[in-house]
């Protein structure tokens, strides 16, 4: 049970005040910590407008951190061996989603993607370890699943004539896979999803976990690793698509050569490439990408 107090700010959307809390000096119970820690669970971040996340109560970020610590670091005696285990283990996890994504837990995240029937995608993303910034779900990918790929049909209706099949696509550096699953259930197509050895893995995952939604709309998925820096001919697709590629110096060189040797060469073939303009840094990537794939011979809109 949360204590009254606590409880009465959640209500009311007023930040958590740690006074509120199961203090320590009066040895509470394993039930009331476990509770009050189970109170400090952030949500995870989910984007949606009408998501209630925004309505939070916020927090004393360095009063609780400071409270977690607390419980991490005491030895609480009065409780049994098993209920310490368990509250250290919970006050442990709340202090690393307290850390930033890096030290973020595991979690798993729905999208919804506006199609009809709705498609809601189950999203896992592993702890951050590394440089895997493919286990996380970037922006981009959302705002292109969700406001750009439903309009493609409508924008390059050569490339999905209902009488012939769906077009042919490739994901390049797919991370956690929300655009290339919501592309195979908007489009209704086979989507081949690739990225570094270290991220298929958990793209595989997700590619399982989301089957039937995407199926539900005629769509179907494959994983496979593909590594812009060393391209080896290989099939060719209708549609290359790629959310957030840009992000060290020699990504657009890379990316421009794969998307060379995987797009098809007949008249109508798209790449759709969606990057942030985070800094001067990010959009001078674009603009090599640009001149690359200028220089490459391809059309530019
Ligand atoms: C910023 S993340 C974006 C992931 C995903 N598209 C999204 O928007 O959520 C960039 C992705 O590019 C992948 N990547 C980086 N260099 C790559 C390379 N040389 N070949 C293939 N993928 C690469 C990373 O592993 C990562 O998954």
């Amino acid at each position: 049970m949360l204590t009254g107090e606590t409880e009465l700010a959640r209500q009311n959307g007023e930040p958590i005040n740690v006074f509120d809390l199961p203090q320590l000096y009066t040895k509470p119970s394993s039930l009331a910590l476990l509770s009050a820690l189970v109170s400090l669970k952030p949500k995870p971040i989910s984007w949606e407008e009408n998501d209630a996340d925004h309505d939070q109560p916020r927090e004393d970020k360095n009063a609780i951190a400071s409270y977690l610590t607390k419980i991490v670091s005491s030895p609480l005696t009065w409780l049994t061996e098993d209920e310490q285990v368990e509250v250290w283990e919970q006050a442990s996890i709340r202090l690393s989603e307290r850390s930033g994504r890096n030290g973020m837990p595991a979690q798993t995240r729905t999208f919804s993607i506006p199609s009809t029937p709705p498609t809601s995608l189950a999203i896992h993303e592993p702890t951050m370890t590394n440089d895997n910034i493919g286990f996380k779900t970037w922006g981009t990918a959302l705002i292109l699943a969700q406001k750009v790929l439903p309009h493609i049909p409508t924008h390059l209706p050569h490339l999905f004539p209902s009488s012939l099949a769906a077009p042919s696509v490739l994901e390049l550096g797919a991370g956690t896979g929300l655009l290339g699953l919501a592309a195979a259930a908007l489009w209704g197509t086979e989507v081949v999803m690739t990225d570094l050895p270290a991220i298929v893995p958990n793209l595989a995952r997700n590619m399982v976990a989301n089957e039937g939604a995407v199926g539900e709309h005629g769509g179907s998925a494959k994983t496979d690793v593909l590594d812009w820096s060393c391209m080896t001919p290989g099939p060719e697709y209708d549609i290359v698509i790629a959310a957030d590629p840009l992000y060290e110096p020699e990504h657009p060189i890379c990316l421009a050569a794969a998307i060379d040797e995987r797009l098809g060469r007949e008249e109508g073939a798209r790449a759709v490439v969606g990057f942030p303009l985070r800094d001067e840094t990010t959009r001078g990537f674009g603009e090599v990408l640009k001149r690359e794939l200028g220089g490459r011979g391809f059309e530019i809109s």
